[in-house]
C-alpha cells in the first residue's frame, strides 16, 4: 500500500495539469475573457466603493480604477450603465453611497461645503407650522435634521433609513438638541409601514420609488384619514435628466403620482434645494390623505 502510494499521486497531478492545460485550462481563460454579468459588475462595484479612499468623486475614481485594470472605455461605459440601473432598485447602493457621506470626518454643516444642508427643511418646517403635532414618519430621514426639527415642535417622530450611519448621526443630532426620535436602519421594501398609522410622512429628497404605484399606496395606507404628505424633490427634465437612483419624476409627474391624494399645495420651480445646490429643478409638494 505504502509502495503504490507514490506513484498514484503523480497520476493525480499529471490529470490535472492535463485538464487545466486542455479543457479547464480553455474554460478558464474563457471565464476571464467573458463579460462580467450584471451581479458581478454590481458586487465589486460595492466591495471597491466600501472601501473606496475618502475625498474626490468616488464614481470618477471608480472609473479610473476599472482604466488601471485595463478595461476598455466601451466596458468601463457598459458597467456603469449596469451600476447607474441597479443604483435604482439595490438599496444596497443608497447604503454605501450614505454611510459614506454621513461619516465624512470633514462635515461642516455649511451647505456650500458639504453640498447639503444640516438645517431643517425651511418647505417642511413652513407645511406643518399650523398643523396639530402627531405622529410622523420621516422617510429617508439622513442626518436627522428634519425628524430633530419636527421632534423640537412637539412631532413624535420615527425616522428610517437604510444608512447606518445615517441613524446613528440623527440620534446624536437628536441628542445634541435635547430631543427623543425613534430611528429605524430599514430600506423601504422591507419597512412595515404600518396602516391609519402615522399624521405625516415627510419624504424630503428621500430616493423614494414614488413612481411605483404599489408604493404610494403603502404611503397612503399608512396615513391616518386626512393626514399629510410633505415631500421634496428634484424633477427630472430632458435638459437635466437626474439619474434613476434619485427618484425624480419629469414635470407634473409627482402630481400624477399621487392623484388618489388631495393635493393641498404643488410647485415646481428652479431654485436652491437643500440637496444639490443653486439652480435645481425642484418639486414642492403638500398632500392629504382623503
Ligand atoms: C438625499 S438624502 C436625504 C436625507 C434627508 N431626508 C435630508 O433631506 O437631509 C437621501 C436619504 O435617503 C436614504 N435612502 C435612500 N434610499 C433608501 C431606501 N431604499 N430605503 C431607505 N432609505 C433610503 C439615504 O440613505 C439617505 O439618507
Amino acid at each position: 500500500m505504502t509502495k503504490t502510494m507514490p506513484s498514484k499521486l503523480p497520476a493525480v497531478f499529471l490529470l490535472a495539469l492535463t485538464f487545466l492545460l486542455l479543457g479547464g485550462g480553455a474554460v478558464l481563460a474563457l471565464q476571464t475573457q467573458a463579460p462580467a454579468n450584471d451581479d458581478q459588475v454590481w458586487k465589486e462595484f460595492i466591495t471597491w466603493f466600501k472601501t473606496a479612499p475618502a475625498g474626490g468623486d468616488p464614481f470618477r475614481l471608480y472609473g479610473e480604477e476599472l482604466a488601471k485594470q485595463g478595461l476598455t472605455k466601451e466596458e468601463i461605459g457598459r458597467r456603469f450603465g449596469v451600476i447607474t440601473r441597479l443604483f435604482a432598485t439595490r438599496p444596497e447602493g443608497a447604503e454605501v453611497f450614505y454611510d459614506r457621506t454621513f461619516s465624512r470626518p470633514a462635515l461642516t454643516g455649511r451647505p456650500e461645503v458639504d453640498g447639503f444642508a444640516s438645517g431643517p427643511s425651511e418647505f417642511l418646517v413652513g407645511a406643518v407650522k399650523e398643523v396639530r403635532p402627531g405622529r410622523a414618519l420621516d422617510l429617508g430621514m439622513g442626518q436627522g435634521r428634519n425628524a430633530v426639527a419636527l421632534a423640537t415642535k412637539g412631532w413624535t417622530v420615527t425616522g428610517v433609513d437604510v444608512s447606518g450611519e445615517a441613524v446613528a448621526a440623527a440620534a446624536r443630532n437628536a441628542d445634541k438638541a435635547g430631543v427623543k426620535i425613534k430611528g429605524i436602519k430599514s430600506d423601504y421594501a422591507s419597512f412595515d409601514f404600518g396602516r391609519e398609522s402615522w399624521d405625516l410622512v415627510a419624504m424630503i429628497f428621500a430616493w423614494a420609488p414614488i413612481d411605483e404605484p404599489a408604493f404610494v399606496e403603502r404611503v397612503r395606507a399608512c396615513l391616518k384619514p386626512g393626514g399629510l404628505v410633505v415631500l421634496e424633490n428634484f424633477v427630472s427634465t430632458p435638459e437635466r435628466p437626474r439619474p434613476p437612483m434619485v427618484r425624480a419624476l419629469p414635470p407634473g409627474g409627482t402630481r400624477a403620482a399621487f392623484a388618489g391624494f388631495e393635493i393641498v399645495s404643488y410647485e415646481e420651480l428652479t431654485g436652491t434645494g437643500d440637496w444639490g445646490g443653486p439652480d435645481s429643478d425642484l418639486v414642492r409638494m403638500v398632500a392629504r390623505k382623503r
